[in-house]
């Protein structure tokens, strides 16, 4: 197995077995009943992913289990060396409405989700948290580039030197589109604040109603130990040499502030003068502690 070396496409690095098949992403058109959920790695995807499969099933795990793919929802770029199909042939073979999870930057996402007007979740979490949590994930993941050391780590992500690109411009780019492409953009940390109320918006803007009943057995299927435990959705149908959970699990913490264990006070420091800058031209809410 080899670790991913990554490509740049229209300035964004990308996985080399993405890159490749970038067109074939770009052309993919949904149907306008699609929904896509789209993050920076490790921002929430999973989390998000199970709460919204829950909403569309009622709050029965059960039928969410008897879902025709083997993973949550397929991965729009993801390509698998075959017999194992890739992301796209998955949702070629599925129906719409189909839950559709990408990190694409939004420049990169193929026009068909907006002339559409799929409905588009989209999850941000703040950049400290975010950068420890790829950190941990780089280094599970024997397909994603090497981490090396975190004081390295820390430079590779303010350079947007890491898969997917900057975590900046990922944010930013959803967060100015919001409004006039209808994006529900949710934040980490109120997630984690306020669980029910965030699973509540997410059913408005899917237009369900659902009793209060299933809402709370949502909020309780989707806790962070709940699905720690789940097979469906902690990641262990990944198993070595894909991804080794021994080295760092997928379900790691699921915590707000684990960043502090993290960076020295210096590369704090430096960090948030770099991040005033980078983030001068917006003012998205977030924050870092609860
Ligand atoms: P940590 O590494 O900080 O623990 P993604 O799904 O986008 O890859 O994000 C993974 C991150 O979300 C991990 O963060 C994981 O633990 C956290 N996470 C997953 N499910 C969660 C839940 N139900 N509650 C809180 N955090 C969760």
């Amino acid at each position: 197995l080899f670790r991913f070396p990554l490509v740049t496409v229209r300035g964004t690095p990308l996985m080399c077995h993405i890159a490749d098949n970038f067109e074939k992403i770009w052309a993919f058109n949904p149907h306008p009943s699609d929904l896509l959920i789209a993050t920076y790695p490790k921002a929430g995807t999973t989390w998000t992913q199970e709460i919204v499969d829950l909403l569309l099933h009622n709050g029965d795990s059960e039928a969410c289990k008897r879902a025709p793919t083997p993973v949550r929802s397929p991965f729009l770029e993801i390509f698998s060396p075959k017999p194992i199909p890739s992301g796209l042939d998955l949702l070629e073979k599925m129906d719409p409405p189909r839950m559709i999870k990408t990190h694409l930057p939004f420049h990169l996402v193929p026009l068909g989700f907006w002339e559409n007007k799929c409905k588009t979740i989209y999850v941000a979490r703040n950049a400290k948290d975010n950068m420890v949590s790829y950190f941990h994930f780089d280094r599970m993941n024997q397909t994603q580039p090497e981490p090396g050391p975190w004081e390295c780590y820390v430079n590779k992500f303010m350079q947007g030197e890491l898969g997917w690109g900057s975590w900046y411009d990922h944010v930013k780019g959803y967060w100015v589109e919001k409004e006039e492409r209808n994006i529900l953009y949710l934040f980490y940390e109120e997630m984690k604040e306020n669980p029910r109320r965030e699973v509540e918006r997410i059913m408005r803007y899917l237009d369900l109603s659902l009793s209060d009943d299933v809402i709370s057995r949502i909020v309780e299927l989707t806790s962070f130990k709940s699905m720690k435990e789940n097979p469906m959705s902690n990641y262990s149908c990944v198993p070595a040499p894909v991804f080794d959970h021994t080295i760092s699990p997928f379900m790691r913490k699921g915590e707000v502030g684990d960043w502090r264990n993290y960076f020295s006070p210096e590369q704090s420091k430096m960090f948030d003068e770099d991040y005033k800058e980078k983030m001068k031209d917006v003012d998205i809410p977030f924050r870092d502690s609860i």
